[in-house]
């Protein structure tokens, strides 16, 4: 696809009765990169992230992953798919009776015919490289909130998603600890490759992590290559949506 672009929305509308909450929006995400979608709340990001998921169809346009349109697809080929995809969502969704250890290797039970010993190595291996080593057996009640997201973000990257959805993933953080998620965010990027898609309000600490930068809008859409550019920007919804969220003194100038 052009621009190596790993998914594209092309002209999708999703609206919810009288509500429209995307109006043909297109959008390119590259692959190996993070592209950061930010936008006021219930602008349509978690549908968006849903619509490429294909847990939601959109009312028209098409949803390419890798060229293909997940939205006229079978049931079979949409799950070859998903199982491309990690996603860490706002709760971690951590199952509450199982062990750090058991949450980080249910994927691997249930979706691969690893041995024992195979599952236990690669489980021990990603909670050493997320810092877990040594609350493996700990439960999810016992664990900060901090700890509770990387514990979520080892079990999606067991499978080896090319592509990982974060859904507002610091909610519930405070900032110290939001930014060591993001750094962490940006480690394990770097050294699995995957692309990432992150939906987010710390604005501007999760500009560190952009390369491409999307803002959602009463229901259009706004694609930047840059957190630069963002700020660059003289369209005056983004000014406006810039001065809101980050304040003049990130604009070129600072002019109050
Ligand atoms: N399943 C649904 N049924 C009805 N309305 C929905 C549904 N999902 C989302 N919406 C509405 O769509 C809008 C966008 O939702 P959402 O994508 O969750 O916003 P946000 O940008 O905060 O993530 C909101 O007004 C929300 O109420
Ligand atoms: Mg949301």
């Amino acid at each position: 696809m052009k621009n190596g672009a790993v998914i594209r929305l092309d002209e999708v509308s999703k609206g919810f009765g009288s509500q429209l909450v995307l109006n043909r929006i297109s959008m390119d995400v590259p692959r190996g990169r993070t592209t950061v979608i930010v936008g006021g709340s219930g602008q349509g990001k978690s549908v968006t992230l849903k619509l490429i998921l294909g847990l939601m169809t959109p009312d028209s346009g098409r949803v390419l992953v890798d060229g293909e349109d997940i939205t006229r697809m079978k049931k079979r080929d949409l799950d070859r798919v998903r199982s491309r995809f990690g996603v860490l969502f706002q709760g971690a969704a951590l199952l509450d009776s199982l062990s750090v250890f058991d949450n980080v290797a249910l994927p691997l039970q249930e979706r691969t015919s690893l041995g024992r010993d195979e599952i236990r190595d690669r489980v021990m291996a990603t909670l050493e490289q997320l810092g877990l080593t040594g609350h493996e057996n700990k439960f999810p009640a016992q664990l900060s909130g901090g700890m509770k997201k990387r514990v979520g973000l080892a079990r999606a990257l067991q499978l080896e998603p090319e592509i990982m959805l974060f859904d507002e993933p610091t909610t519930g953080l405070d900032p110290e600890k939001t930014m060591e998620i993001y750094r962490l965010f940006s480690e394990t990027r770097e050294r699995f490759g995957y692309t990432a898609v992150i939906v987010s309000h710390d604005i501007p600490k999760v500009f560190n992590l952009a390369d491409q930068v999307v803002v959602l809008n009463h229901g259009r859409v706004w694609s930047f290559a840059s957190p630069e550019e963002l700020q660059l920007s003289d369209d005056p919804e983004i000014v406006g949506f810039v001065r809101s969220t980050m304040g003049t003194i990130y604009r070129s100038g600072g002019v109050e």
